[in-house]
């Protein structure tokens, strides 16, 4: 598979199998993600992975709520990945505060899509989730600022059995060569 073929076969999985997800991919979709650039090389990231069934629901549950619902699948995913963030100090960050750049985040982008990309390579479905209850989710995890939830990775055997087309902008409304 080349990596363009890769690319496309991760997908955002809504769905999953019930079957648990063997320790040896979890680490390796972690290793991917360890590997990741970040500004500064400030690596402000911290992947707390959540499989315990009790914890694991509850965690499921404080990604959508009675009036945003769209999330309502998630507790369908047999492992889910917390993925913290914070800001790096004031050195580190110096660059980007007087850029007015919040370069944590980008890092953060970066990093859930090496893990993603790995899971697609193991054969697992993923879909980043930024819509979460994140005062419920820090308690739940004991999560304490200033280190912060920016993403929930859900991770497992996926329950879809094909790979959606993507539907995205053509390369003409996106590209320019100067
Ligand atoms: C930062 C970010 C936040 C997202 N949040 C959610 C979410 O809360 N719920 C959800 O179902 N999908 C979420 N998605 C998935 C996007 O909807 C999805 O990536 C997009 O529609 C493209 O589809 P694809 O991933 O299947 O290619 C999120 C994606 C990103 C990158």
């Amino acid at each position: 598979m080349t990596f363009l073929d890769l690319i496309k076969t991760r997908q955002s999985d809504r769905k999953y199998l019930d079957k648990p997800v063997e320790k040896e991919k979890i680490e390796r979709c972690l290793e991917a993600a360890r590997l990741a650039p970040s500004a500064t090389n400030s690596q402000p990231w911290e992947f707390i992975v959540v499989s315990n069934p009790d914890l694991k629901n509850k965690v499921a549950h404080a990604t959508y709520s009675s009036l945003i619902k769209f999330n309502r699948w998630v507790p369908t995913a047999p492992v889910l990945v917390v993925l913290n963030t914070w800001k790096p100090e004031l050195h580190i960050t110096l660059g980007g505060i007087l850029k007015n750049r919040q370069f944590n985040l980008i890092d953060v982008g970066i990093v859930a899509e090496h893990f993603c990309l790995q899971a697609a390579e193991e054969g697992l479905g993923t879909c980043m989730l930024g819509w979460f209850q994140t005062k419920k989710i820090m308690k739940l995890l004991n999560i304490k600022a200033p280190k912060k939830p920016a993403l929930v990775i859900t991770l497992g055997y996926s329950g879809h059995t094909h790979i959606r087309d993507k539907k995205r902008k053509n390369l003409d409304e996106i590209r320019k060569y100067m």
